[in-house]
């Protein structure tokens, strides 16, 4: 199949890449780019495991296309973190043991990550209802909550320089 030459940023990098008009975002991201935070696990878009933010919202990349990222801004797992500090989302998790095997959890980072610009101040129901598209196996979703409450108590505090 002929291939198509996409230009897209990846966590603030510019890549231009040939790709086949087949290939979904998250073979794109974890074989072509090798970042493989987003992980792979219905790619039927239930589980939440693969999602990613493009051009401002979330996105599970295994129901999306390579070729549709073409000129969009992408932000994966490895792009949350700034110059070795985590993002108050990976600390909130990490704080409140919002994690045991871990194979949701970029998934969960990453909603949450955008979940709370969508909504900053959330209720417990409205997290649960953010977070709805994000299956876990293992935590039983209570310590995801006080996670994404965690980070959502840390987002409003002033920066200090
Ligand atoms: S792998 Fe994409 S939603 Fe499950
Ligand atoms: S921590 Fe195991 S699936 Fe969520």
């Amino acid at each position: 199949m002929a291939k198509k030459l996409i230009n897209v940023s990846v966590n603030g990098k510019a890549e231009e890449k040939a790709v086949e008009p087949r290939t979904l975002l998250i073979h794109f991201l974890r074989e072509e780019l090798n970042l493989t935070g987003a992980h792979i696990g219905c790619e039927t878009s239930h589980c939440g495991a693969c999602t990613v933010d493009i051009d401002g919202q979330s996105v599970k990349s295994c129901t999306h296309l390579a070729v549709q990222c073409d000129g969009s801004e992408v932000l994966t797992v490895e792009g949350l973190a700034n110059k070795g500090v985590l993002h108050a989302v990976q600390e909130g998790f990490y704080k409140e043991h919002g994690l045991q095997c871990g194979f949701c959890t970029p998934g969960m980072l990453m909603r949450a990550y955008r979940f709370l610009q969508e909504n900053p101040n959330p209720s417990e129901e409205e997290i649960r209802h953010g977070m709805a598209g994000n299956l876990c196996r293992c935590t039983g979703y209570m310590n995801i909550v006080k996670a994404v409450q965690y980070a959502a108590k840390k987002l409003q505090e002033p920066v200090t320089a």
